[in-house]
């Protein structure tokens, strides 16, 4: 070869290389989300609801997946997989954090919050925004709070005083708090994935179980569970969580872009999670498969004086002035 066909080659070669490079470079940052609900879901919606915004806003910059229902991974697997990069956002319940953080154990504790107002007074608060920075040594970030509602407890029984719940079997998720609430009425709590409770419990393999009306209603367990306790004993709620590695190599424009969008998109799940709460027990009564217990007020009071001594037990844990903060917000 000439040295000016040489020349002419490496010219092409250089071109060929510098072009791939570019469009390497204009591959656009993909955002796996995971989670284990139905897309009609608070979650579900709010999910779909930010890959459209994202999609909308920040077209080949951003990519959004979104991957419902256990799809990819469980909740008690993500976030260990977020931390090895192969997902980038999740939003498991706040019961699912244990291992990373003990202040979020709060959210656990039987019959602290009255209603969802106060919920989210709280987490809007100084003490729920210190929060979600908690696992940050730990490499993860919390980008905002999610609801989805207060939690009923189903049972092949039905459950009207603590005394009847005594040596049944509940599926819980991954938290010692809910764990010793069961304890407290002589239950056997039994942690166990989401995405196994309806076999388990149409297997009669555990008792009940407990969660809110849109997860109850979306995941049939009122079809496999005759009894619904509107007991209200505590909050189901999410964070939204990110690798901090992750977070903080998005050029900054586009960290903020996404933010928003989330933002935006978490104020839209909530509206859908108020909706559901009522809307989906309504589905469940006019089904006729569940019958809904309605405490009397001295009922729920053996509730409440059975469960509520756990708060103690972990009072040292998650902090007494955390949890000061949480009965002022009701
Ligand atoms: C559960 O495991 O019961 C919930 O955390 C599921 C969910 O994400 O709502």
């Amino acid at each position: 070869m000439s040295r000016n066909k040489r020349l002419l080659v490496s010219l092409m070669v250089a071109v060929a290389l510098a072009a791939s490079a570019s469009m390497a470079m204009a591959k656009p940052i993909v955002i796996k989300f995971s989670h284990v609900v139905a897309e009609n879901t608070p979650k579900g919606q709010m999910a779909n609801k930010f890959k459209a915004l994202v999609d909308e806003r920040l077209s080949g910059k951003v990519v959004v997946e979104v991957f419902p229902n256990s799809q990819l991974f469980g909740d008690n697997k993500v976030l260990e997989v977020m931390l090895l990069g192969d997902v980038q956002m999740a939003a498991p319940a706040l019961s699912k954090f244990e291992k990373y953080t003990q202040s979020l154990q709060i959210f656990d504790l039987p019959f602290l919050f009255k209603n969802m107002t106060a919920v989210e007074k709280f987490q809007q608060g100084p003490v729920g925004q210190k929060m979600l920075m908690s696992m940050q040594k730990k490499g993860l970030i919390g980008l905002g709070y999610l609801h989805n509602g207060m939690k009923q407890i189903s049972s092949n029984s039905p459950l009207r005083v603590p005394a009847d719940a005594k040596d049944k079997k509940f599926r819980i998720m991954t938290s010692d708090v809910l764990a010793a609430q069961y304890e407290a009425v002589g239950a056997m709590p039994l942690k166990k994935p989401f995405s196994e409770v309806f076999t388990l419990l149409q297997t009669k393999a555990i008792d009940g179980q407990e969660n809110t009306w849109s997860n109850i209603y979306s995941k049939k367990f009122f079809e496999v569970q005759p009894y619904i306790t509107e007991s209200d004993h505590g909050v189901l709620d999410y964070l939204v969580v990110t690798s901090a590695a992750f977070w903080m190599d998005l050029p900054e424009d586009i960290r903020g872009e996404v933010k928003t969008a989330l933002d935006e998109a978490i104020a839209f799940g909530n509206e859908v999670s108020a909706r559901k709460a009522i809307d989906d027990r309504q589905k469940i009564v006019d089904s006729k498969r569940s019958e809904i217990i309605v405490l009397s007020d001295a009922e729920r009071q053996l509730w409440v004086d059975a469960m509520k001594p756990v708060w103690k037990k972990f009072e040292n844990k998650i902090g007494k002035e955390y949890i000061s903060a949480a009965v002022e917000s009701n």
